[in-house]
């Protein structure tokens, strides 16, 4: 396989955990939320699944504007930390705790999202697993947003050292792209004070033309894509592809 196909599960309990919910502001949040709305369609009460949500960020934002919302995610503390969320502002949220290739839920959505690059972790047939369960999740013409890095995004600007302050961790990322599987393999420094830990992560970068394809073979069709949250479309050397994708029927 070339890759350590369970890197996720020791990446995201690591300093990661610390770092997430630090990443996006609630502004920045606020605005996601907006997009979502718009380019899925969407009106409250919507039925809408959020997988992996993470620390329920958006997932929470969204119950709050009237939808009515599942959060999926491996991680129990950030689940914890969603739930506390959404108690504390009174809203009733389906959270599950798992691994996001098996929804527990079928034929029951509105619309799904994906946010946040947290699509190509798996092998291919995993990575085929994850859009069949949400296909199966989504009712006939439901809507699905995937927002990831592609080619298309990351080789015009590709950069194999970067780094950044979040909180008070410094955090370096040293990337290594892998021609022969086709993934991003990075190792993660996190540095606080004296203290030094260093995580790795292997994303499957798949062209626009390979995730269509994928989309397609599970019932997806009608696409539409962005490259900001602007609502710019999407082309070659945009910052991200926000791809929005129609389960057939409905
Ligand atoms: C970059 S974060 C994005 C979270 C969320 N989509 C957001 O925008 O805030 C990736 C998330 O994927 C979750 N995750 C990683 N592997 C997973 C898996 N196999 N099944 C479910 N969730 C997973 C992590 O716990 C983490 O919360």
């Amino acid at each position: 396989m070339g890759f350590d196909s369970e890197w996720w599960k020791k990446f995201f309990k690591g300093t990661w955990q610390q770092v997430q919910p630090l990443c996006r502001s609630p502004e920045q949040t606020q605005k996601e939320a907006d997009f979502i709305e718009s380019v899925l369609k969407i009106q409250p009460p919507a039925e809408i699944l959020d997988v992996p949500c993470g620390e329920g960020r958006l997932t929470v934002e969204l119950a709050s504007r009237g939808y009515r919302m599942s959060g999926i995610d491996i991680n129990e503390v950030f689940l914890e930390d969603a739930r506390e969320k959404a108690d504390k502002r009174g809203l009733d949220i389906a959270w599950h705790q798992g691994d996001m290739r098996k929804v527990p839920w079928e034929d029951k959505f509105d619309a799904a999202f994906c946010m946040w690059g947290s699509f190509g972790y798996f092998d291919g047939v995993g990575d085929l697993e994850f859009i069949k369960v949400v296909s199966c999740s989504l009712k006939n013409g439901g809507s699905f947003l995937l927002d990831i890095p592609v080619v298309e995004t990351l080789f015009p600007k590709y950069q194999s050292k970067g780094w950044s302050t979040i909180g008070d961790v410094i955090v370096l990322e040293d990337r290594c792209f892998d021609h022969t599987t086709g993934r991003l393999e990075v190792d993660w420094t996190f540095i606080r004070q004296k203290e030094q830990e260093t995580y790795h992560s292997s994303i499957r970068i798949y062209t626009y033309r390979e995730v269509v394809n994928q989309l397609n073979q599970n019932g997806f069709e009608h696409f539409e894509a962005f490259g900001s949250l602007k609502e710019e479309p999407f082309e070659f050397g945009s910052l991200r592809l926000f791809l929005v994708a129609r389960k057939s029927g409905g």
